[in-house]
């Protein structure tokens, strides 16, 4: 795996950008993350798509994870994050974008996004975030390294953290995670430098499911220097 180490999140949010718009023309599928981390760097490839310099118009794209159960318009799914700050500033068609829908059965929700997956993948560029336990998705530490789609409970700690809605989740395994042609990890600040110092320096293991992208071929972590304040 490579690090790129940022000055600060402004930084680590123009580095990004650079490295998705150079891999975009050679990249299909799409895997967006959500969280705090990349909201300037969907600013800046909503302002680049604005501006005709990219267009998302041949793409598909899959999101990592969607809280369970949780309605579509509830200002904290992902889906609503997602629109806010991407899908509705961008060229992507509407039936290209997948997304796990919560308002299914479990079961039947998973099944779904598994078939839209299995015909349209594997992801060509992958954007992740990582949590403050390891996580990456919804993949919560004792995550095996084939673990695939699937609804997951949250851990409390995760929970508390995003002030979560819901219990449960449908992520993304770390099977399909590590089946993506390239993965551009984002960490900004003090708070993720434990978990980036066990995902870069630290054993492979499912305690850190983070740590499973250092077997990874075309995995970049592009960090701001708080972030890597423990390498
Ligand atoms: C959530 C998401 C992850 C994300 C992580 C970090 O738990 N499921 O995909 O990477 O939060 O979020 P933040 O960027 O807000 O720190």
């Amino acid at each position: 795996m490579k690090i790129i180490v940022c000055d600060n999140y402004k930084d680590m949010s123009e580095k990004a950008f650079l490295i998705f718009k150079d891999a975009l023309r050679d990249s299909r599928s799409l895997g967006f993350a959500t969280g705090k981390t990349p909201v300037m760097l969907y600013g800046m490839l909503s302002s680049e798509c604005a501006s005709g310099r990219i267009s998302f118009s041949d793409k598909v794209s899959f999101n990592l994870d969607e809280y369970y159960p949780i309605s579509r318009s509830d200002p904290s799914s992902y889906g609503h994050y997602m629109e806010e700050h991407l899908f509705r500033n961008i060229d992507i068609g509407r039936e290209s974008i997948f997304f796990p829908n919560s308002e299914l059965s479990g079961e039947n929700s998973v099944r779904l996004y598994a078939d839209a997956y299995r015909s349209r993948g594997p992801i060509d560029l992958q954007v992740l975030g990582i949590g403050h336990n390891g996580h990456i998705g919804f993949n919560e530490p004792g995550s095996g390294r084939d673990s695939t789609i699937r609804l997951v409970s949250l851990s409390g700690d995760t929970i508390r953290r995003n002030n979560a809605r819901a219990n449960m989740a449908i992520t993304m395994g770390i099977r399909e995670i590590m089946d993506s042609g390239r993965i551009i990890l984002l960490a900004s600040g003090e708070e993720k430098s434990e978990a980036i110092r066990l995902a870069v320096h630290g054993g492979i293991t499912s305690d850190v499911p983070a740590s499973f992208l250092q077997e990874h071929s075309n995995c970049v972590f592009v960090i701001d220097k708080a972030a890597a304040s423990k390498l």
